[in-house]
């Protein structure tokens, strides 16, 4: 398969995060429609064939892991994604943090300041948390990250353990592709 037809038939949907966050676990469990309760640190790409994907398409799905890859072996990747999927845990705030301290700046720094790669916040692990009412604020948190960088599509919770919002995921990720929004982040030109 040739890169150009990747890149038309075919999104590369790649999953980056701090260790521990749930990345492999999310493949798996979207893959496999149950909670695997070992992983390794990272699966080889997956492909899911366009009738099972929510908008009709090819979809690779692509693991990084930080235990077994530098971050030139990750830099490689994202450069070659076309949405990235950036995974942190709701129960461990440093993994929020570094969203826009370490990752979000890594991605520019790959793809140019201004670069139109879709990036989805996915809080993981949404299960561990006791108060349904947490979910709001913690969304909340999200806003001042998307006004600074433009290339957050959107952010959503989820659970790899209890299967909540994989499906979501799955599309929003598909719709960030397919019906990009990147005309109206663009404020170059505009008032
Ligand atoms: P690295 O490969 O080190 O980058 O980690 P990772 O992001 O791939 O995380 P991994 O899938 O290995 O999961 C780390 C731990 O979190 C494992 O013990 C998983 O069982 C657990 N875990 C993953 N997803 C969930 C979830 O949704 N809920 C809960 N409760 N635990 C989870
Ligand atoms: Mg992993």
């Amino acid at each position: 398969q040739g890169e150009a037809a990747t890149k038309t038939r075919t999104i590369r949907l790649l999953l980056v995060g701090d260790e521990y966050v749930g990345k492999t676990s999310l493949i798996l469990s979207l893959v496999s429609e149950q909670f695997p309760f070992s992983v390794p640190p990272r699966t080889q790409p997956i492909t899911i064939p366009p009738d099972v994907t929510p908008e009709r398409v090819a979809t690779i799905l692509v693991d990084t892991s930080m235990r077994e890859q530098s971050e030139n072996d990750i830099s490689s990747e994202i450069v070659r994604a076309d949405v990235i999927c950036l995974v942190y845990s709701v129960v461990d705030d440093e993994t929020f943090n570094r969203l826009s301290k370490y990752w979000l700046p890594l991605i520019r720094e790959k793809l140019g300041d201004s670069h139109k790669v879709p990036v989805i916040l996915v809080g993981n692990k949404s299960d561990e948390r006791f108060e349904q009412g947490e979910q709001d604020s913690s969304l909340n948190r999200a806003i001042p990250i998307m006004h600074k960088f433009k290339e957050v599509e959107t952010s959503l919770e989820c659970s790899a353990k209890s299967m909540k919002n994989l499906a979501e995921l799955f599309f929003y990720a598909q719709k960030a592709v397919l019906f990009p929004h990147a005309p109206l982040y663009n404020s170059a030109g505009q008032m």
